[in-house]
């Protein structure tokens, strides 16, 4: 039996221990407690004037000028010709600016260099272009609402000094994270979730989904919208297409085949959002931000990359299995991915020929020849949702490999379509 006393020592020693336990997690876990917080006055832009305040962090921001290949092969922060290893993509983006340039993305720091040089700008180029590049879209929507978005684009490229930077994530008063995309708070506005009461795990990936997303302009106005009214899966936005949204019908028409396509752009946080790891709630930053330590001193890395540069720290807090597994692993899912696409979008290519042979012949069957346009249409959606995707399927492999399935199924269908419309027997 225990004494009184005995009884009272062992209730104040878990007292105690819970105390310490509490202590340790908020010290591991919460980094930002360790920081104290400058206030920056709001509509500063510059990254080096918030550097003087948090000096780890900017140093490993400015770590993003360095551009390297990713051990993967795919991804990485060299700027190359996507086209150099998928001559589809001319073939597919025929008759659309991403058939000249298409460049592989590269870190933040650069965001505003690579829109000037981009060969897919013109003078007819609108405002809201510069929506995911650079924090000054603030500035732009307080002074001109969405208006901004039908101002020319170089009247805003003059006036915008810094690329993606410390206040397009943080509020720079108290640090919190905070999201300015107006075309992401619309978006959350429409699917009911109140950015307001969003949590520290939630805004660790919402930062990341302002910009990473599937858009488009609304005809007229430029407006920016997010896809996402009847879902973030690639059939359902599909469908949330199909009943031209505030009159979009299109982002062109293809030359060769004449159907009217869609061009996906990077749905990097909807493919997330559906695969193994957006459903386990592990966020943006958990992979491309882990954190790091300098003379003991621990922080968020903000040299925004490809993990697999730095498996140990952006994997290994969760898993066990050690680096060269998680890079076999890595790969095997993308070489995967990387032979499914190639292969889908050379259908897709073969797809556009057949439907325009069908289009040219003499007495084509118009209704067979409406049904081969629609199904090359949503062949190439769903071959270009996975091509446009960032990761080369690592997001979300299931569904990027089942996209891909059926972009490869449509895409035969559409050919099979063109032959009936131009009376080809095949057998
Ligand atoms: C479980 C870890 C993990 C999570 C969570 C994650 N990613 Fe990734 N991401 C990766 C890996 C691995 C790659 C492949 C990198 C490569 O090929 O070198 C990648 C690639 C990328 C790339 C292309 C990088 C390059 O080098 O070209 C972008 C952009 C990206 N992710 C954005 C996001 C966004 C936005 C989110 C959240 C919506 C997210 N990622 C969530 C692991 C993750
Ligand atoms: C793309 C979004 C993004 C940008 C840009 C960004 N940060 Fe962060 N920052 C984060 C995230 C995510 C965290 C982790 C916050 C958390 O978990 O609560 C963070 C954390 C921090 C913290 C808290 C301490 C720490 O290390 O976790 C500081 C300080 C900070 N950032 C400073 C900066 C500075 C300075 C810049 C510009 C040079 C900057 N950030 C740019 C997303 C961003
Ligand atoms: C304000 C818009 C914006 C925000 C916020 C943003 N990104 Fe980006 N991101 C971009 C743009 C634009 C590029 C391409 C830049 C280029 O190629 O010039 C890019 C590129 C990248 C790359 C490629 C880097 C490389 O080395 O190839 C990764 C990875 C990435 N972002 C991940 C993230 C993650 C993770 C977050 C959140 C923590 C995030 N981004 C937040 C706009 C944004
Ligand atoms: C915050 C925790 C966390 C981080 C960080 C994390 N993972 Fe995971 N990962 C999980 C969870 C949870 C699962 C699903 C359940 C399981 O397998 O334990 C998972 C599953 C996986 C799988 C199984 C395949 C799949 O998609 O179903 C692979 C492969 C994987 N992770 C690779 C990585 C790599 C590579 C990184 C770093 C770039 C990474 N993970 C970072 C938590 C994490």
């Amino acid at each position: 039996m225990l004494s009184k006393m005995q009884k009272a020592l062992i209730a104040l020693l878990s007292v105690i221990i819970l105390f310490l336990g509490f202590v340790i997690v908020r010290i591991g876990f919460k980094p930002i407690s360790t920081v104290k917080v400058a206030a920056i006055p709001a509509g500063e832009y510059d990254p080096a004037v918030w550097g003087q305040h948090y000096p780890l962090q900017y140093e490993s921001y400015k770590k993003m000028y360095e551009m390297s290949p990713s051990p993967t092969g795919y991804g990485g922060s060299v700027k190359v010709q996507k086209s150099e290893a998928q001559s589809e993509l001319f073939a597919n983006f025929r008759g659309m600016p991403f058939s000249e340039d298409y460049a592989e993305e590269r870190g933040h720091v650069y965001s505003l260099e690579d829109l000037r040089d981009s060969k897919r700008i013109s003078k007819a180029s609108k405002g809201a272009c510069i929506s995911c590049k650079t924090p000054y879209v603030e500035q732009f929507y307080q002074e001109s609402g969405w208006g901004y978005a039908n101002k020319p684009l170089k009247e805003l490229l003059d006036r915008a000094k810094h690329p993606v930077s410390c206040a397009s994530c943080h509020d720079p008063e108290t640090m919190s994270l905070r999201v300015i995309a107006p075309a992401f708070i619309d978006a959350q506005e429409r699917r009911g979730i109140d950015m307001s009461k969003a949590t520290r795990e939630e805004m660790r990936t919402y930062v990341c989904a302002q910009c990473h997303d599937e858009y488009y302009f609304e005809p007229g106005t430029s407006r920016v919208v997010l896809p996402w009214d009847k879902g973030m899966r690639p059939e359902e936005m599909y469908a949330y297409y199909a009943e031209k949204p505030n009159g979009f019908t299109q982002d062109w028409q293809h030359p060769d085949s004449k159907a009217t396509i869609l061009k996906a752009q990077h749905p990097d946080y909807e493919t997330y959002m559906t695969g193994t790891h957006g459903k386990a709630g592990v966020t943006c930053a958990d992979c491309h931000m882990p954190f790091m330590r300098k003379s003991g001193q621990k922080y968020t890395s903000h040299n925004i990359t490809s993990p697999v540069k730095n498996l140990d720290s952006s994997c290994s807090p969760c898993h066990s299995q050690g680096s060269a597994w998680l890079l076999e692993r890595v790969k095997t899912m993308q070489d995967q991915t990387w032979q499914l696409q190639h292969n889908a979008g050379q259908t897709v290519a073969r797809a556009h020929e057949a439907v325009k042979k069908a289009g040219d012949s003499a007495n084509v069957d118009q209704v067979e020849l409406a049904k081969a346009r629609e199904l090359v249409r949503k062949a190439q959606w769903m071959w270009d949702f996975v091509a446009a995707e960032s990761s080369m399927g690592f997001h979300n492999t299931d569904q990027s490999m089942a996209t891909l399935g059926q972009a490869n199924e449509l895409a035969h269908q559409a050919i099979e379509a063109a032959n009936r419309a131009a009376g080809i027997k095949v057998l």
